[in-house]
């Protein structure tokens, strides 16, 4: 991964190149409106305090678990001991970005939805909450982390997540079968190149012409930045959006001309 000094420089550079929007106007119809109505979108929806509060009763947890690493090809390559707390600290969405996914899936009504890294749910409970007869289906490795989030849906009363824990290269195959098809992906685990761009291939395998992908921390290491590079020049992929803390792609929605968006968020 980048240093946060190479970070730090990266992030500045995007800041002062995207585009808010505005400006010369944007030529996506798309785009235009996903600024207009979902990017943009200030109100505080009813869910965010009550997920919210989730989030900070896991930043002062100091629980001791058993986490699983997932090395390259997905072996377990270590197991560590872990505080709750930090991990609630590191490695979630902040809400800045879950709350971007959570309106995402309340403007575009995606059907099935799979969430790649549950870690404890709290993000995995904004895509839930954007719309009840969603269907969710996330999947996350280690056994203690996943015991947390589905504690967790039950706090929270959520009724349309599947967890499914165990490792992707695993998983994913089964979850595939019974979904057929996934309107909304949010690709937050392995940040690796050649496990994103094989997570990319099998979610495009099950693509329609109005499915979108997330991927987080795009810009996070070299690899993962060629990863992106990649999926932007696939010849499926017709608009991306770039966040710089993530990337969204979309598959067709009928547009023949491939565009790429830096939008400062
Ligand atoms: C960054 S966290 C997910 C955070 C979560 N999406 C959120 O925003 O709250 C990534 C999670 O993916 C899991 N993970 C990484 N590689 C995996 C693999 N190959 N199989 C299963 N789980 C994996 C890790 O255990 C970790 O909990």
């Amino acid at each position: 991964m980048y240093s946060s000094f190479q970070l730090t420089k990266k992030y500045l550079r995007y800041y002062f190149t995207a585009s808010n929007g505005k400006g010369h106007g944007t030529h996506s119809p798309f785009v235009f409106d996903f600024i207009e109505h979902v990017l943009n979108d200030k109100k505080n929806y009813a869910c965010y305090d009550k997920i919210e509060a989730v989030r900070s009763q896991l930043k002062h947890d100091t629980t001791t678990i058993e986490v699983e690493d997932f090395g390259a090809g997905s072996s377990i390559i270590k197991s560590n001991k872990r505080v709750v707390k930090d991990i609630a600290n590191s490695s979630l969405k902040s809400p800045k970005f879950a709350q971007l996914l959570y309106r995402i899936v309340q403007y575009y009504k995606p059907e099935n939805i799979l969430e790649l890294g549950t870690s404890f749910g709290v993000t995995t409970t904004y895509l839930a909450s954007g719309n009840d007869s969603a269907k969710v289906v996330t999947c996350e490795g280690a056994k203690q982390i996943a015991s947390i989030a589905a504690k967790n849906f039950t706090q929270l009363n959520i009724k349309n997540v599947t967890l499914v824990q165990g490792d992707f290269d695993k998983t994913l195959p089964t979850i595939f079968d019974t979904l057929k098809t996934i309107d909304l992906a949010f690709v937050d685990g392995n940040h690796r190149k050649e496990p994103t761009l094989q997570y990319f291939q099998q979610l495009l395998a099950h693509s329609t012409n109005t499915t979108i992908l997330v991927f987080d921390d795009i810009h996070w290491s070299q690899e993962m930045e060629a990863a992106w590079s990649a999926i932007q020049q696939h010849p499926a992929v017709t608009v991306t959006i770039d966040l710089f803390f993530i990337g969204i792609v979309c598959i067709s929605n009928g547009i023949k001309v491939k565009q790429h968006f830096i939008l400062r968020y």
